[in-house]
C-alpha cells in the first residue's frame, strides 16, 4: 500500500479497500515504518468497555523513526527553522543530525534523574526548539509526556501534574509573547506548593530571568545536558505503551488526560500529514499552533518528523509586531504549506490587506484550517489573499482524542466547498446518528457525528480514570465512539461541522467546558452562583459570557474585575469571560435545573422567544435578564 494518495481515485480507492480490508489496509501502511519487532495482529477492538489494540505484539520506538531512520539519507537537513517572537532577534535552526544529539543528551540527562520507562514527566514550556527536543526525550526513553500549555494558570498546571503524577517537569525561567513576557518559573514554584510526586525540575535559560532555583530540586538544561551521551539507546516499546497524555476540557468536571499510543498514533500522524498537506520532499511545512494543544503534537511535532519534514516553528504571536507577520514569515522561509486557524485568519482580515501585499506568498501551495468551523468569508479571504486562488484551502476536523485530521481535503485532490471540512480520511468511517442513536444514511441531513470503527491514533482511555472515557465517548451511543459535534452530509457526501452540541465552548479554537469556567467563578468569595454560555463572536467564532449571581454590595466593576482574577487564576487567562452580567437568580426550572438554552439565546441577542417556558420556576427572573442583557 502506497503511504502517498496521489489523485481523488486513488483517494476513493484506498478508502473503499481500508472500509473493506482495514487490517490489511493499515498493515501496509504500517510496514512503510522501523519496527524493532513485527506486530501479531494488527488489530482487536470493541467499543462497550471500550477496549481498542493496533499493532499488538509490535515494538518499536517513536523517536527512532523520526530521526535514527532519516540519518543515512538527511542528516543534514534542517528539521526546524526557529522564528523568535522578535523580528530583530537571530532565528536559528537544527538539523536532523544535531536534533538526534540534542535528544539524546536529554534523554541521558532524564534517566541520570532516575526517570525510566512508564514515569510521567510535565513540560510547561514556550515555543522554542527545546520544547521539541524535551517530547523526543521523553519518548526515546519510553516516559510518558504530558504537556501542559503556558498559557494555562499555576493551578491548571497543579491539576495536570497531581492527575498524572508527574515526577519531573521540564520549563524555562519566562518566555516572549508578543509585547509581553511570562514568568513561567515563578508559576511552577506555586503549582509545586501543592505537588509532590514532582522530584526535580528542568529549567531552560529562555530570557535570562534569574529565577529563584530549589537546592536538590532544580536543574539548569544547559548545565544537566553538559557532558551527556550525544547517543541513546531508543527504548523498545510496545506498541500499545503509553506515548503521551494530553489533558482537554469536557462538558463535566475538570479536564481529562486523553491516553495516546505509539504504534497506532505513530501510523496515523505520518500518513495523514502527508496526505492531507501533500507533502512533497524539500518542502516547507509551518503549522502555526503551540505544542501545548494535539494540533502541535502531531503536526508540529510527530506527523512532520516521521515524514522527515523541514518545518518552522514560530515562538510568537500572529499581530506581534504588527498584522504582517504571518506572511513575513512564510515569505522569509519560503513556506509551501501553512496551517492555523480561522480565528487568526478573522483577526488578520481585520487589519486590512496592506500587511499581506507586502510580502510574496507565491512558495505557497495548501493552506489549511483547523480547531473551529471556518466561517464563507474567512474562507474566501484566505483562498483569495493568502492562497490566491491557486492553493487548495484544506479545512480540517479532528479532536485531541482523535490524534490526527479525521475529515479533510487532501490538498489539491479533492473537491473543495467553503465551510465543508470534505471527506472522512482513509481508515475513518464517520456516521450521523438520530436523536434515537439510529443511523441516519442518506444524505443532505444532519446528526451527531460519531465513528463506527476504529482508527490507529483514537484514544485508548482518559488517564486513571477508564470509566470516564467509557462515560464520555462510548455510551452516548452504544457503540460508536460520540465525538461531541453535530454535523451536516451534503448531496454529495461531504461532511461540514455545526459545533458542538455539548456543554463545550471554542474560544478561538481553545476548548473549554462552561461547567469548568463556572467552577472558577464559584471559588470568588462574591459569587453564589453562575452560568456560562458560549455567543458568537466575530474573532473569536465563540465569545464567553458569564450570568453571576453574587452576594456583595460592592461596586459591580470591581466585582467583574474580581471574577475574572479568579479565572485567570483557576484556569488562565484565556478562559476569562469576554461579558460578566451580574443577576439576582438564574432562570431555573422547578426541579432546579439551570435553563441554560434561554440562557444561550439571551446572549445571542435573543429577547422573547425563548420556546418552551412553561417549565420555568420564575418568569420575572428571565425579564430582569434581558433588560439588563449585555450586548
Ligand atoms: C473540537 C476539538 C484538533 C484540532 C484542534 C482542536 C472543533 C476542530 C474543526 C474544523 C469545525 C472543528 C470541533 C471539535 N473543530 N476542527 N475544521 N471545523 N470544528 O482540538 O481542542 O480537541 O477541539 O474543535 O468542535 O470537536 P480540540
Amino acid at each position: 500500500m502506497n503511504l502517498k494518495i496521489n489523485s481523488f481515485g486513488q483517494y476513493l480507492s484506498n478508502y473503499e479497500e481500508s472500509v473493506t480490508n482495514p487490517e490489511e489496509f493499515w498493515n501496509g501502511i504500517a510496514e512503510h515504518f522501523t519496527w524493532k519487532k513485527r506486530w501479531d495482529k494488527t488489530l482487536s477492538w470493541e467499543f462497550k468497555t471500550p477496549s481498542i489494540k493496533w499493532f499488538e505484539g509490535g515494538q518499536l520506538n517513536i523517536t527512532e523513526n523520526l530521526l535514527d531512520r532519516h540519518l543515512p539519507h538527511r542528516k543534514d537537513q534542517i528539521a526546524f527553522h526557529w522564528e523568535p517572537n522578535d523580528p530583530n532577534d537571530s532565528d536559528s535552526s537544527i538539523t536532523y543530525q544535531q536534533l538526534y544529539h540534542e535528544v539524546c543528551k536529554l534523554s541521558n540527562a532524564l534517566k541520570s534523574l532516575g526517570i525510566e520507562k512508564g514515569d510521567r514527566v510535565c513540560i510547561y514550556m514556550p515555543m522554542v526548539i527545546e520544547s521539541i527536543v524535551s517530547i523526543l526525550a521523553c519518548a526515546r526513553i519510553g516516559a510518558v509526556h504530558s504537556i501542559v500549555f503556558a498559557g494555562f494558570s499555576s493551578n491548571a498546571l497543579a491539576d495536570r501534574i497531581n492527575d498524572a503524577e508527574a515526577k519531573l517537569i521540564i520549563t524555562a525561567d519566562g518566555l516572549n509573547r508578543g509585547g509581553k513576557q511570562v514568568d513561567l518559573k515563578s508559576m511552577v514554584d506555586e503549582a509545586l506548593t501543592s505537588c509532590n510526586s514532582i522530584k526535580h525540575v528542568i529549567t531552560l535559560d529562555c530570557i535570562h530571568a534569574n529565577p529563584s532555583m530549589t537546592e536538590n530540586r532544580d536543574v539548569w538544561y544547559h548545565e544537566i545536558i553538559e557532558n551527556q551521551s550525544l547517543d541513546c539507546p531508543a527504548e523498545a516499546m510496545n506498541s500499545e505503551d503509553l506515548l503521551f497524555i494530553l489533558y482537554t476540557s469536557g462538558s463535566t468536571g475538570k479536564p481529562k488526560g486523553v491516553v495516546h499510543t505509539c504504534g497506532g498514533y505513530m501510523i496515523y500522524t505520518a500518513y495523514s500529514f502527508q496526505n492531507v498537506f501533500q507533502y512533497h520532499e524539500g518542502d516547507v511545512f509551518w503549522c502555526t499552533a503551540d505544542i501545548g494543544w494535539i494540533t502541535g503534537h502531531s503536526y508540529i511535532v510527530y506527523g512532520p518528523l516521521l515524514s522527515g519534514a523541514t518545518s518552522v516553528i514560530f515562538e510568537g504571536v500572529p499581530t506581534y509586531p504588527d498584522a504582517g507577520r504571518f506572511w513575513q514569515i512564510c515569505d522569509k522561509f519560503k513556506v509551501n504549506q501553512f496551517y492555523t486557524a480561522p480565528t487568526a485568519i478573522r483577526a488578520l482580515m481585520a487589519c486590512g490587506l496592506e500587511p499581506v501585499e507586502q510580502y510574496d506568498l507565491s512558495s505557497l501551495k495548501v493552506i489549511g484550517s483547523v480547531g473551529e468551523p471556518i466561517n464563507e468569508e474567512a474562507w474566501n479571504w484566505y483562498h483569495k489573499n493568502i492562497g490566491k486562488k491557486k492553493c487548495p484551502v484544506v479545512d480540517t476536523w479532528w479532536q485531541t482524542e482523535t490524534g490526527g485530521i479525521m475529515l479533510s481535503g487532501l490538498g489539491d485532490h479533492s473537491p473543495m466547498n467553503p465551510t465543508h471540512a470534505g471527506y472522512p480520511l482513509p481508515g475513518i468511517q464517520p456516521v450521523l446518528l438520530d436523536s434515537n442513536g439510529n443511523e441516519i444514511v442518506e444524505n443532505g441531513v444532519e446528526g451527531y457525528l460519531c465513528i463506527k470503527f476504529p482508527w490507529p491514533s483514537m484514544l485508548r482511555t482518559t488517564y486513571g480514570d477508564h470509566e470516564r472515557c467509557k462515560n464520555t465517548y462510548f455510551s452516548n451511543y452504544e457503540g460508536y465512539y460520540f465525538t461531541g459535534d453535530g454535523a451536516k452530509r451534503d448531496e454529495t457526501g461531504m461532511y461540514r461541522i455545526i459545533g458542538r452540541v455539548d456543554d463545550v465552548i471554542n474560544v478561538s479554537g481553545h476548548r473549554f467546558g462552561t461547567a469548568e469556567i463556572e467552577d472558577a467563578i464559584n471559588t470568588n468569595s462574591n459569587a453564589i452562583e453562575s452560568a456560562v454560555v458560549g455567543y458568537p463572536h466575530d474573532i473569536k467564532g465563540q465569545g464567553i459570557y458569564a450570568y453571576v449571581v453574587i452576594d456583595s454590595s460592592e461596586n459591580s466593576d470591581t466585582i467583574k474585575a474580581s471574577l475574572i482574577d479568579s479565572v485567570s487564576d483557576k484556569i488562565g487567562r484565556i478562559a476569562k469571560p469576554d461579558k460578566i452580567q451580574l443577576v439576582s437568580g438564574l432562570p431555573k426550572t422547578r426541579s432546579g435545573k439551570i435553563m441554560r438554552r434561554i440562557l444561550r439565546k439571551i446572549a445571542e441577542g435573543e429577547q422573547q422567544n425563548f420556546g418552551d417556558t412553561s417549565t420555568l420556576l420564575d418568569p420575572e427572573i428571565v425579564e430582569q435578564i434581558v433588560s439588563n442583557s449585555i450586548l
